[in-house]
């Protein structure tokens, strides 16, 4: 039985529901959420890990090669709004209000990467917040190693990348990036409070050094960036499917959501078996 005062990742989502419109849209969210019930449970429990002990360089450096790998999809997002602008510049018989709709959609969807990119923060990337942050707790970048990979790690980045770049149905895309935007604004909430316990516990860190380590998981949640990214996916979804006239796929969405969750709980799962 969970206690009052413990993070879940469903607390953070539910809330940032308010924001949808689309009731139906709204439902495939809390069908994944409750189905995956055990996905989300295994994630809450390998944090609450993170933060609760000192960990070995090595361990530390699987923790930080394949949480690395579940974010930092700029790639995937910059395949996604190509798709959708090829189909605007290149197929026959679009009326010019189409063409503008697809090229909306594929602008809304980019716009997930401004601050990944540094656009407001002088190029500074989420990249390098990230390296920041994993290079407060081990020596070098050698936790960027293959041999601190985890298969199931790999294996949930190929998959958001083909949904986002390969699958046939660019929905199935839009539906990823979406879900991914509302799950990491949860993530990134528990993730400040484990790493924040982790380095008041265990570290001597001065104020800048703390704030250097963190500001890669605090930049995600300060000024509801993930949730800001969420809606515009919503808008992006709206321009595609209009510009198509197609309707949205609801089951898809479901569908996609919850296969992000059960992919991304086997990475978590098996990361917890191999730290110590
Ligand atoms: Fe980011
Ligand atoms: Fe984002």
């Amino acid at each position: 039985m969970k206690t009052v005062e413990q993070q879940t990742l469903t607390s953070f989502i539910e809330p940032a529901l308010e924001h949808v419109n689309d009731q139906h849209l709204k439902q495939a969210i809390l069908n994944a959420l409750a189905n995956q019930e055990g996905s989300l449970q295994t994630i809450e429990r390998v944090f609450e890990k993170i933060g609760s002990a000192n960990w070995t360089e090595s361990s530390f450096k699987l923790i930080f090669n394949s949480w690395k790998e579940t974010h930092l999809k700029m790639l995937a997002i910059y395949g996604l709004s190509c798709r959708m602008q090829r189909i605007a510049l290149e197929e026959e018989g679009l009326s010019a209000d189409q063409q503008k709709l697809l090229l909306l959609a594929g602008a809304k969807n980019a716009e997930t990467s401004y601050e990944d990119l540094g656009l407001d923060f002088d190029g500074e990337t989420h990249t390098t917040l990230y390296h920041n942050l994993a290079e407060s707790f081990v020596p070098d970048d050698s936790w960027m190693l293959t041999a601190y990979s985890l298969p199931e790690a790999k294996a949930f980045k190929t998959h958001v990348y083909r949904n986002m770049v390969v699958a046939p149905d660019i929905q199935t895309g839009l539906f990823t990036n979406m879900f991914s935007e509302i799950y990491n604004h949860a993530e990134y909430s528990i993730a400040i409070t484990a790493f924040n316990r982790l380095i008041d516990t265990h570290y001597a860190f001065t104020p800048e050094e703390k704030t250097k380590a963190t500001t890669y998981i605090f930049a995600h949640i300060e000024d509801e960036t993930e949730l800001n990214h969420f809606t515009v996916v919503i808008d992006a979804l709206e321009y595609y499917t209009k510009a198509m006239g197609t309707e949205i796929n609801y089951t898809l969405a479901q569908e996609t959501f919850e296969n992000y969750l059960s992919k991304l709980a086997a990475v978590f799962a098996a990361l917890d078996k191999k730290i110590a």
